[in-house]
């Protein structure tokens, strides 16, 4: 093996330049060349592909977004797009890749492997929805950014005695939420997988105002791809009672910004090790962290699993709550 190419793919996360420069820095230090691959697997099937030079990657570990762009490409789930890329792999005589997203990513990183270009996956998402990894690349940062967030809607809630609902990023995961709400010390976290009442929100809010805190803060998962789970949450809550009540939605500046250390520290181990493995000529593996160890498993384990958010985190967050 002498030449490992890289793309991003699907929703960009703070830290995937820590992957991609951990990457290119591992392979080369490793005697290999590195090429960047832009736009994911549209650019890959185009041939949108150069080569890195060691110094290429300055300055890249503290940045947001993807140097090497993202986008999504349904078409290379078709056996005819993944010929095309191979096309460009051959082309390019690039023999094995590291392709850093989410799990949509994945099915592509295992038909390559199956096409004989070992491939290795590395979970960069704000969600935190993979399986077999405790977290993933950008979690740390986003999760951040959203607590950020809140503790300045929490200025706002004081000064005005009012009741927000914030909405924060996810899709079908509640990771953030759950973490964000425990971080925020929300008075109600709504999230996926737990049942919740508007009516009894409302009645812990107005049990809350006659103990003397006279704001509150929601947080609520999105549940899905840019949904209004806050705006409608507060029309209902306004029909329990006499609430001040805005909604905020977060929204994409969950995705950008300066990466935490942690991600950045999690986004270099993580991508050095995919080298290692290629080094030992293997592929269609995920690459996670367990317990504080970063390991892999095959990639099709991954599609028989579903992650699991630290559900304890509701309780928790109930709990510490009340007033
Ligand atoms: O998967 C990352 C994510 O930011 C989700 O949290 C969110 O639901 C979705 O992407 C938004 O997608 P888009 O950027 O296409 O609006």
């Amino acid at each position: 093996m002498k030449r490992i190419g890289i793309l991003t793919s699907g929703g960009d996360a703070p830290a995937m330049n820590a992957a991609i420069r951990a990457v290119a820095r591992k392979a080369i230090s490793s005697g290999l060349e590195a090429y960047g691959i832009n736009y994911g697997f549209a650019g890959l099937v185009a041939g949108d592909i150069h080569k890195f030079e060691a110094t290429d990657l300055d300055n890249s570990i503290d940045t947001g977004g993807t140097l090497l762009y993202s986008a999504r490409y349904p078409e290379f789930a078709q056996e005819e797009g993944q010929l095309k890329g191979i096309e460009q792999l051959k082309k390019f005589g690039i023999d094995a890749l590291v392709v850093i997203g989410g799990d949509g990513s994945y099915h592509g990183a295992l038909r390559l492997t199956e096409h004989g270009y070992n491939t290795i996956g590395l979970p960069g998402t704000i969600d935190n929805d993979i399986p077999y990894t405790d977290f993933t690349i950008g979690f740390d940062t986003a999760l951040n950014t959203a607590v950020d967030a809140i503790d300045k809607i929490r200025d706002t809630a004081k000064s005005h005695q009012r009741v927000f609902a914030i909405q924060v990023m996810g899709r079908f995961a509640a990771d953030i939420a759950l973490w964000a709400g425990v971080a925020s010390g929300a008075d109600a976290v709504i999230a996926p997988g737990f049942d919740y009442s508007v009516e009894k929100i409302a009645n812990k809010l107005k049990k809350n105002r006659a103990n003397g805190k006279d704001y509150g803060l929601i947080v609520i998962a999105e549940g899905d791809a840019n949904s209004d789970a806050a705006p409608e949450f507060i029309d209902q809550l306004k029909q329990y009672g006499d609430f001040d009540a805005r909604a905020t939605v977060i929204g994409h500046v969950q995705r950008g910004g300066v990466p935490s250390a942690r991600d950045r520290v999690l986004a270099s181990k993580m991508g050095a090790y995919a080298v290692e493995l290629l080094l030992e000529g293997r592929g269609g593996l995920a690459v996670g962290i367990l317990d504080n160890k970063v390991q892999a498993h095959d990639i099709t384990d991954l599609f028989d699993a579903k992650h699991q958010a630290d559900l304890s985190l509701h309780q928790l967050a109930e709990d510490l709550s009340f007033k």
